[in-house]
């Protein structure tokens, strides 16, 4: 691809589909610039990684990413290359001390100032910005020429929260929301060019308030809902203690806010609840959990698990996987404790054995895959609405979509259905998906 001014930007995302997100906006950012998104970063003039530190296991990617273009950098070093997001913000100057072939540093608040940034490391300056507050949240600028058929919305950001374990306060700062006008127009924008599915991001969506209006999530839903060309809304994450009943009802009442919701209970125990500071017991976790399925019968509901806090015992251990089963999860996302800079169980006794976190680990998740499959065995003859997104793996001539549930569905069908919402019968569960049959719209 031919940019006007023939320079090339290769971006590299890990974590979150927060990061996701504010990869989108340095690449409308730098596209302003005259950039254009190179193949690879060996032929990129500009190679930029946007890091997660939620977990070690992602921190250590960063190091063995940036190792591997230390050749390509000698043989070339006009390029710049720059660490930003969570890790930027976390470990500062310091980055460029242990890397001293980066150029720069860019933290979690510094998307907008990264044409500045860019242009100081050009001229051979070595910086680092991690300045946390971002000021109020820009529009974002997408290159709208195709931006598929699913986009994420950022509505929030950051965190008030401090559960024990977790480093996000601390490199995404204090909660901050975005005006309601300016996320309605957001995603109109991108209705307007194509997108169908729009999922709402924030670490707690359930505190969102407009900055302006004074809307809560609810009314955000809403609002967001009554874009027309849009079909699909989903939001990620909503934190146990924060779920309102107006929220419940939102997801129950508007249609086009579909039937999924990422409810982390961290764990299943009391005792290890109460030290990751999280602000419900198993009971009230559950008796939500209740109150959902009530509301919204057809509602797949998602979870996260840390094994090995640190005390964690059997029993604790036990307990989680009896609130997997009881929760009912369709998806699950469990993680193995690791220490985090900055947080409350960094000094917390009873470290748990990494070999002990991978056994339990282990066991959590098989029997995850079990209920899982159980309850995607349960769907077996039921209509599902599905949007269909293309061709499924190549060669196996099915076509593959997402019900209303978010779960996949592949089914024979015609390429042509790519776009398109149609409805789909049913006919297999799997651990991670769904078999199905095309109906006829008559
Ligand atoms: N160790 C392991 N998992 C963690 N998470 C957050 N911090 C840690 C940590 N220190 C998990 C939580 C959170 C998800 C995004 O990552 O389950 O919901
Ligand atoms: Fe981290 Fe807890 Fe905030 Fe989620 S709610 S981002 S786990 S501090």
């Amino acid at each position: 691809m031919e940019s006007p001014s023939g320079k090339l930007v290769h971006i590299t995302t890990f974590g979150c589909q927060m990061n996701e997100y504010d990869s989108a906006r340095m690449l409308g950012i730098l596209s302003e610039l005259g950039y254009a998104p190179a193949e690879s970063p060996e032929t990129a003039d500009l190679v930029l990684l946007n890091t997660c530190s939620v977990r070690e296991k992602a921190q250590h990617k960063v190091y063995s990413f940036v190792g591997a273009l230390r050749e390509v950098k000698r043989q070339r070093p006009g390029m710049i290359i720059g660490v930003g997001g969570c890790v930027a913000q976390q470990e500062g100057r310091q980055l460029l001390k242990d890397i001293p072939y980066l150029d720069l540093v860019f933290g979690t608040g510094a998307l907008e100032r990264l044409p500045e940034l860019i242009a100081e490391a050009a001229s051979g300056r070595r910086v680092a910005c991690t300045d946390l507050d971002p000021g109020p949240l820009a529009p974002r600028r997408v290159a709208l020429a195709n931006p598929g058929l699913k986009a994420m919305v950022t509505v929030m950001q950051g965190c008030d929260n401090f559960c024990a374990y977790c480093v996000v306060p601390h490199v995404r700062g204090r909660e901050k929301s975005r005006a309601a006008a300016q996320v309605v127009e957001e995603v109109a924008a991108l209705a307007k060019a194509g997108v169908r599915e729009v999922t709402l991001l924030g670490q707690n969506v359930n505190s969102y308030r407009d900055p302006e209006g004074g809307a809560d999530f609810a009314d955000l839903l809403e609002m967001v809902a009554g874009v027309p060309e849009l079909w699909r809304v989903r939001f990620t994450t909503s934190h146990p203690k924060d779920l309102s009943p107006r929220l419940i009802e939102a997801l129950a009442g508007i249609d086009k806010v579909m039937d999924q919701l990422h409810l982390p209970a961290q764990s299943g125990s009391d005792r290890i609840l109460k030290a990751m500071r999280r602000g419900y017991t198993r009971a009230r976790y559950l008796a939500l959990v209740k109150d959902l399925r009530r509301r919204a019968p057809d509602l797949a509901l998602g979870g996260d698990i840390i094994v090995g806090f640190p005390g964690e015992t059997e029993a604790d251990f036990q307990a989680s996987l009896e609130l997997i089963e009881a929760a009912g999860y369709d998806f699950l996302f469990s993680f193995k404790y690791s220490d985090r800079p900055f947080t409350k169980a960094i000094d917390l006794p009873g470290k748990i054995a990494e070999a002990e976190k991978s056994r339990r680990l282990a066991r959590l998740q098989d029997r995850q895959r079990e209920i899982s499959l159980a309850l995607h065995r349960a769907q077996v003859g039921k209509l599902e609405e599905v949007l269909v997104e293309g061709p499924a793996k190549r060669g196996t001539g099915l076509m593959t979509g997402r019900t209303r549930a978010n779960r996949a569905v592949n089914f024979p069908g015609p390429p042509e259905l790519a776009g398109r919402l149609v409805m789909v019968r049913v006919e297999q569960g799997l651990v991670n998906s769904l078999r199905g049959k095309l109906v006829d719209p008559a």
